[in-house]
């Protein structure tokens, strides 16, 4: 069967996009970066879907965009998961995005749909294969009123599609 491979992210627009891409220019290159137009913030992980439960997917998300609210998000740090090896700048996040990431766990789970269930942590992925600690000097905060998210598909060796996007 066709699968598709889904995650649910916060997609910035040219203004917030152009701020990450500055702030990332403070770090050098410790690593492999992220091309400009892939950065993101992941809300929740798929992975492989069945091709045919797109638009099931598509109505969930849109049920949970009702719930949703809009809020802000102050991206003020850099960070590093030494797991992942992949540097980041992320920040604080605040209920209604807690909220969010969860409301779409929950919904996905309702469909009985299978994925990781790794727990939501705000993060701008900036440098992928960062093998060692790296030197972070802290951003100049960056507010990004956040109003919609997206459901994005990724293709190998392709950017990031945005599928649909929903307003909160
Ligand atoms: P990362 O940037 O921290 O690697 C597309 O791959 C997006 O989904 C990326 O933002 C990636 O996070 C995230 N992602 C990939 N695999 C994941 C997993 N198993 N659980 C949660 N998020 C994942």
């Amino acid at each position: 069967m066709t699968e598709k491979r889904l995650f649910f992210a916060l997609w910035p627009g040219e203004v917030i996009r152009r701020g990450i891409v500055e702030r990332r220019g403070l770090l050098g290159a410790p690593g492999r970066r992220v091309p400009d137009h892939n950065l993101h913030l992941t809300l929740l992980f798929l992975g492989d879907q069945p091709a045919d439960r797109l638009a099931m997917i598509e109505q969930a998300a849109q049920a949970v965009s009702v719930a949703a609210q809009p809020f802000e998000l102050c991206l003020d740090r850099f960070g590093w998961f030494a797991g992942a090896r992949v540097m980041w700048l992320g920040g604080a996040a605040p209920q209604a995005a807690v909220d969010l990431a969860a409301g779409l766990g929950e919904a996905m789970r309702g469909l009985g749909l299978k994925f990781d269930p790794r727990p939501f942590k705000p993060h701008i992925t900036l440098f992928r294969q960062v093998r060692k600690r790296p030197t972070m000097p802290p951003p100049e905060p960056l507010a990004w009123p956040v109003s919609e998210f997206s459901l994005i598909e990724s293709i190998f060796g392709q950017p990031y599609q945005v599928l649909r996007t929903w307003r909160v």
